[in-house]
């Protein structure tokens, strides 16, 4: 990719795809741009969002390198996309961690565990730590309930208040003028764009994702990954219910619905992020964006470690090996948690609001054409 200015670059191509239109119909990225002249820093980071990736431009491209124009759409945006998660991240030190998240994230995870151990050592004793206990509440014996529903409600907080409000930014630069009826009508074909990612299907025989065979890999392997964290979400909130509203403590029987969503979701999670690691290893690097594939191969790891681990638990509760396990499982979750906003989880909201975006406008170019045809 050449090395001009980001924006000025994704204006160019731009123009000339607008101009050439050739690729009409393989992603919601061009009649997105169909009749515009120049594009600003709002549309931009639309477009870059509104992009799967899919690399289906790059390989029917007639204007690609080594033709003069050098066009390369895919990595064009990837680059936008991946500083649009910084620009909006608030209050802004934010979006400066998100710049520097090669350094962050990892420390962020480092920390989270040594806290996590750290609280074990001081509120219970190291023996249980090594002993093979898998009587109702071991878990707690090892890390007191009050201090991981602590660790876990303030990390999951931060989380989803720094993703919400990167996300509220996000759309308030995007949304388009409609009203609150027109909304709600483009809400269902969003929701159906967002569930079965369709647009990683490029236009139907799917994306490049080696060289130029089309394959559905990393589609079926995203479902995969994002239903997997799902299910092990819904997991944890089944054992909040289970300790809750049944009073019943962990660890609960394999027939349980604590643990067969969370081996389901831990077995499909470790499934998906391998899947997608082994994607992103022998992808071509030329139509990507090196920090996005970086950021992709961070969260990847993430994901994974979290979905081992969760797994190594459950093989290894009634051994002495559980203790330690455990602290290195919860650890890492509220790790995850706590980097989340400096990882690729920016993607999906992101994703979602762009999603919405292009349905409300196809809604309203279908009725102008409703309009002028009356
Ligand atoms: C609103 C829902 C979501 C949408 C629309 C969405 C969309 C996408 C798309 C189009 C890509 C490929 C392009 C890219 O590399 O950026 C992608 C990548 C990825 N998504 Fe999602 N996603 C969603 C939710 C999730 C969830 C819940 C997870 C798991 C926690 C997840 C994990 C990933 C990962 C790990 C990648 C990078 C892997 C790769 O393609 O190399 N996504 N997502
Ligand atoms: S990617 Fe190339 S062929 Fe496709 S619309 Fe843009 S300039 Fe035309
Ligand atoms: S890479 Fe795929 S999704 Fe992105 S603009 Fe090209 S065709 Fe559309």
């Amino acid at each position: 990719m050449s090395q001009a200015d980001p924006i000025e670059e994704a204006d160019r191509v731009l123009r000339i795809c607008a101009a050439c239109m050739y690729c009409d119909g393989l992603c919601p990225v061009f009649p997105a741009i169909d009749g515009k002249h120049g594009f600003d820093l709002a549309d931009l980071n639309y477009l870059s969002n509104l992009c799967h990736n899919c690399q289906g431009c790059w390989h029917d491209c007639q204007y690609a390198p080594p033709h003069a124009f050098a066009v390369n759409l895919p990595a064009t945006l990837a680059d936008l996309r991946q500083r649009s998660y910084a620009d909006y991240l608030w209050p802004p030190l934010l979006g400066r961690a998100f710049r520097a998240s090669g350094i962050v994230v990892p420390a962020i995870v480092v920390l989270a565990m040594s806290v996590t151990f750290a609280t074990v050592l001081i509120t219970a004793s190291p023996a249980q730590l090594f002993s093979a206990d898998s009587s109702e509440g071991a878990f707690y014996r090892v890390l007191p309930w009050p201090a991981m529903a602590g660790i876990a409600g303030a990390t999951l907080l931060w989380a989803v208040a720094t993703l919400t409000l990167a996300t509220v930014q996000y759309w308030r630069a995007i949304a388009p003028r409609a009203s609150a009826g027109e909304i709600m009508r483009a809400l269902p074909p969003a929701l159906r764009d967002i569930v079965t990612l369709r647009h990683l299907g490029g236009g139907g025989p799917g994306c490049h994702d080696e060289g130029d065979r089309t394959s559905h890999r990393r589609r079926i392997l995203h479902h995969l990954t994002a239903g997997g964290f799902l299910l092990s979400a819904l997991s944890t909130v089944a054992a909040a219910a289970y300790h809750h509203l049944l009073g019943i403590a962990a660890p609960y029987p394999i027939i349980s619905l604590p643990v067969m969503l969370g081996l389901v979701g831990g077995v499909a999670l470790t499934a998906g992020s391998a899947g997608l690691l082994r994607l992103e290893y022998i992808a071509d690097r030329q139509p990507s964006n090196r920090r996005e594939a970086r950021l992709n191969v961070a969260f990847l790891l993430l994901l994974g470690l979290v979905a081992v681990s969760g797994l190594a638990v459950l093989a290894f509760r009634s051994t002495p090996a559980m203790g330690l396990l455990l602290v290195g499982h919860l650890g890492l979750v509220f790790g995850m948690f706590a980097a989340l906003p400096f990882t690729k989880a920016l993607h999906a909201p992101f994703r979602a609001a762009a999603l919405l975006r292009a349905a409300i406008d196809k809604q309203q170019a279908a009725a102008r054409r409703d309009a002028d045809a009356g």
